[in-house]
């Protein structure tokens, strides 16, 4: 079996190399050994581990300067309140945004699309009217709008994807229609790692004045981000998947359209004043910051960003690159192993079947053998049901792995094979 991820092209500037060993030496959890082998962690999509440098910030965060932010008068609050809106501006710059105004801290890319789903689309909502999404999404750009369409008769519509797992064009271009009340639409699918064209994608709803919503979670750990040059209106991205704390992510929202969208909730932080009669609320980012915001968490993101920033996203994108084409090429070699999402463009994401053995079973030996994937519908039971699967083995992979670590994973799953033979 020939599966083609496709060559970068030539004519790039070569990526500036990444020294893996010493990028492993910045994260202490890579060295322990699992069931009395050294760990291979390859469930990054689900989560990924963090580099010394956040866990460390998150503990002096605590300890040194921590206070509420934006409330007191007093040294450690305005510390907390610096360090925390020096991390919305380390995320206007990792996601290209021009202002950090534009930049709302929320839990992660669900909370997010959530945010949209309710302020902004909510009250532009019609009986009749549609929401686009793709047949790749996770569930957390499904349910809101399912609930949304529910709620004021609106109608989901969904772009087909084709059996690499890449998304039907020209489908896309005829679901977009009159009614399009937005697109919504993941930049790297989690489950098959399929990257999206978003730019165009993008410019193709723009072009019919239909905004834009790009869930980022799986791109912002593998791919640079540059929200001005894709056009969209959203993006979002979650900290835990991008090396930073869990709790915490970014939307990326066009300064107007924040400005034009009432709150999301209602509380403390969010107002300019309250009265019993009228509250006035505070400007955007702010207007969507109800209560006291996860604020290490924000300190937290912000040092992972730098530390993605400092790597290079060219680099880790070529490494990444060849360590995908690598575990390809040999999983696609093994006998009675499917792989599920082939498409030319996929970021280091492998997902396959074993014929005649549960992904539960697959990954339950591959952790015996200290080898951490994930198994099961990876929160997107749609693309499961397109491949006519119940569920994957997924391994997913970041800047901090290795091709020994990918022979680690043929040698579990050929284990597997030998078990189940
Ligand atoms: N969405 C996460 C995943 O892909 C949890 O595993």
């Amino acid at each position: 079996m020939t599966i083609a991820i496709e060559r970068r092209s030539k004519t790039r500037q070569p990526a500036p190399e990444l020294d893996v060993e010493r990028v492993r030496r910045d994260f202490p959890a890579l060295e322990q050994t699992v069931n009395g082998k050294p760990l291979v962690y390859l469930d990054n999509a689900a989560s990924a581990q963090k580099p010394r440098a956040v866990v460390d910030a998150v503990a002096r965060a605590y300890v040194e300067g921590y206070a509420n932010v934006h409330r007191g008068v007093h040294a450690l609050s305005q510390q907390a309140t610096a360090a925390y809106e020096g991390a919305r501006e380390i995320g206007r710059r990792f996601l290209g945004a021009a202002e950090a105004r534009e930049i709302v801290f929320v839990r992660g890319s669900t909370e997010a699309i959530n945010l949209v789903a309710q302020s902004f689309v909510r009250p532009r909502l019609n009986r009749g009217d549609e929401i686009l999404i793709t047949h790749m999404e996770h569930h957390s750009n499904i349910v809101p709008w399912q609930m949304l369409c529910a709620a004021r008769g609106a109608r989901l519509k969904v772009v087909p994807i084709d059996d690499d797992g890449a998304l039907d064009l020209g489908a896309y271009e005829r679901l977009l229609g009159p009614r399009t009340a937005i697109v919504s639409l993941v930049h790297v699918s989690n489950a098959l790692g399929t990257i999206n064209p978003v730019r165009e994608l993008v410019a193709l709803a723009r072009e019919r004045g239909i905004p834009t919503l790009i869930d980022g979670a799986q791109a912002a750990p593998h791919t640079a981000i540059d929200v001005g040059r894709l056009g969209c209106d959203f993006y979002t991205i979650s900290g835990h998947k991008v090396f930073g704390p869990t709790g915490i992510g970014l939307l990326y929202g066009r300064a107007e359209l924040l400005a034009s969208m009432p709150p999301y909730q209602g509380g403390g932080e969010m107002i300019r004043s309250v009265s019993f009669d009228r509250t006035e609320y505070a400007e955007p980012p702010h207007k969507f910051e109800a209560g006291t915001p996860h604020i290490v968490g924000a300190i937290g993101l912000g040092v992972a960003l730098e530390y993605v920033e400092s790597l290079g996203i060219d680099a880790i994108d070529a490494y990444e690159h060849e360590l995908l084409a690598y575990a390809t090429e040999r999983l696609a070699a093994l006998p009675r192993l499917r792989l599920i999402g082939t498409a030319g463009q996929k970021a280091a994401v492998v997902s396959f079947v074993v014929d005649g053995v549960h992904a539960h079973d697959v990954g339950t030996i591959l952790d015996h053998e200290g080898v951490a994937v994930r198994a099961g519908h990876h929160c997107a039971q749609p693309v499961m049901e397109r491949f006519g699967v119940a569920a994957t083995t997924r391994a997913s992979f970041a800047f901090y792995n290795t091709r020994d670590e990918v022979d680690r994973l043929v040698a579990g799953v050929e284990r597997v094979l030998e078990v189940f033979s």
